[in-house]
């Protein structure tokens, strides 16, 4: 763990990732008072400001809903210092090295090691390049180094393992950090706690009793001034290759030994491995048209005319252990779709008909935001003189349970794990290189084919096509009569 002599560095502190998560993060972590006391946060970026900017900068997201907060961040921007330089060059390594001695010089202990966190809140053109300068000019003999790291790692399973190449001549893997930042959700966190820890869960978890898993991320607006980056990368790997992934290996893992980061990794890599490559008749994509005053995905100026990057996209993926063989698991992303959601939806078969007819199926749905819930659709006599089913649910609704606690942005508990040197919730290199592998010969497929994304209009309930999509690849049909999560109107 690291104490009171620690400083990190954000590269990349002009930026948009620095300004809306990992400034916000560290606030909320400091105001709290989890960071480590006496700890220094010095930005790094190319653009030449003066501390009141800076400052400006950094509070710019940061919400202060009460006076005491205000004043709080008053001391944290005390604690934030900035030094502009180029990313490629030397002296400006060498004017953050003199920024991090002036911070050290304020230690009280002066013997004790001096511990140095860097934050790489950077695009990958110079993702390499500054992590090398880190090491050159700015490493700290004789106290711990830490590297956090995000997205996007590459483009695909060579260009990933070029970068990963590239950062490991410099750095140790214990020392690096990768941020998937959806394993520091909260429900997310939970997913080995509920598999694990509930004997019935547990117990249902297999090809058996489960028909299939939708595991699905929905975002109700588009790219809307970001599309530069977002067009390169396109939803598979901004969302699906990384975020939803990572549900699905938890979601599907075998038990792990311990809690411990490596017993946890071993086990996700091992379910992985069991996955092979998606091919293209498994995947449906789409794009975003206009509809009404909602501008379509090619009306974004910073999206390239004419092109054919998915904004959505669904995936059948198949994990062939003996668990889970033959149970079909849809990967669903989408941009400007009808609502925020991330969920797990787990279908159990049907029940043996016989006494039913047109009974429900049992659904586990694990609501990962927005309103953390896990509901379990369930039938149930209908209360009166005749013997009818009515589909009912147990709910575990997060706000009702557990009204009086704060849950954590997945910002803040990553920073903290990446303080306390735990690295269960960051990804290894060899789940990066697995998760590379199962997308990359689809993206390649769809770079060199270009083939023609569905269109679906903006504020959709998914991209044209996907009920028939799911109705060939899983033989799932949506329930005759309709079932509303009672919860959906508490909320
Ligand atoms: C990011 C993606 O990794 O995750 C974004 O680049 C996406 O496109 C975001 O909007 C979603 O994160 P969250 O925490 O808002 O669900």
């Amino acid at each position: 763990v690291l104490k009171d002599n620690t400083v990190i560095t954000v590269a990349g502190a002009s930026g948009d990732l620095a300004k809306k998560k990992t400034f916000p993060a560290l606030f909320g972590l400091y105001n709290n008072g989890f960071l480590p006391e006496g700890i220094r946060i010095v930005g790094y970026a190319r653009t030449k400001m003066d501390e009141e900017d800076y400052h400006k900068r950094v509070s710019q997201y940061i919400k202060t809903p009460i006076p005491a907060m205000k004043q709080k961040l008053e001391e944290f921007l005390k604690i934030c210092t900035y030094v502009s330089g180029q990313y490629d060059q030397d002296d400006g390594f060498e004017a953050l090295e003199k920024e991090l001695k002036k911070c050290e010089e304020s230690y009280k202990d002066k013997e004790a090691p001096k511990n140095r966190v860097f934050y790489m809140a950077l695009p990958p053109s110079v993702f390499t390049v500054v992590a090398a300068n880190f090491k050159k000019h700015n490493y700290s003999e004789g106290g711990i180094n830490r590297i956090i790291v995000e997205k996007p790692f590459g483009k695909d399973l060579e260009s990933s393992r070029e970068m990963q190449v590239g950062l490991k001549k410099e750095w140790k893997e214990e020392e690096i950090f990768r941020i998937d930042h959806y394993l520091g959700k909260e429900m997310v966190k939970n997913l080995l706690v509920l598999r694990f820890a509930n004997v019935m869960l547990d117990a249902s978890f297999n090809k058996n009793l489960i028909s299939n898993v939708q595991i699905t991320f929905k975002e109700p607006f588009g790219t809307e001034g970001r599309g530069g980056y977002f067009d390169e990368f396109g939803i598979i790997r901004d969302v699906m290759q990384n975020h939803l992934l990572q549900v699905l290996s938890i979601l599907t893992m075998e038990r792990p030994v311990s809690f411990s980061a490596e017993d946890i990794r071993d086990e996700k890599v091992k379910v992985l491995r069991y996955i092979p490559e998606i091919k293209p008749e498994d995947v449906l994509l789409g794009q975003y048209v206009a509809k009404d005053d909602k501008p379509g995905y090619l009306d974004d100026e910073t999206v390239p005319k004419g092109s054919i990057c998915p904004t959505f996209a669904a995936c059948v993926v198949h994990i062939n252990s003996p668990r889970w063989e033959g149970v079909p698991f849809i990967l669903k992303a989408g941009k400007a779709l009808n609502e925020q959601k991330a969920e797990v939806r787990i279908q159990y078969k049907d029940v043996t008909q016989g006494i039913f007819k047109e009974i429900t199926r049992n659904e586990l749905v694990i609501r990962v935001q927005p309103n953390e819930a896990v509901y379990l659709k369930m039938n149930s006599k209908a209360p009166g003189l005749a013997m009818r089913t009515v589909p009912t649910e147990m709910d575990l609704t997060y706000k009702r349970r557990f009204s009086d606690l704060k849950i954590p942005e997945a910002y803040e508990a990553l920073i903290l794990d990446a303080f306390k040197g735990d690295h269960s919730n960051f990804v290894r290199d060899d789940e990066l290189d697995i998760a590379w592998k199962i997308f990359t010969p689809l993206l390649h497929w769809i770079d060199n084919e270009k083939p023609k994304p569905a269109p679906y209009p903006y504020g959709s309930r998914n991209a044209e096509g996907f009920d028939e999509f799911l109705k060939t690849k899983v033989g799932y049909q949506r329930s005759e009569a309709p079932y509303t999560w009672p919860s959906t109107s508490v909320l």
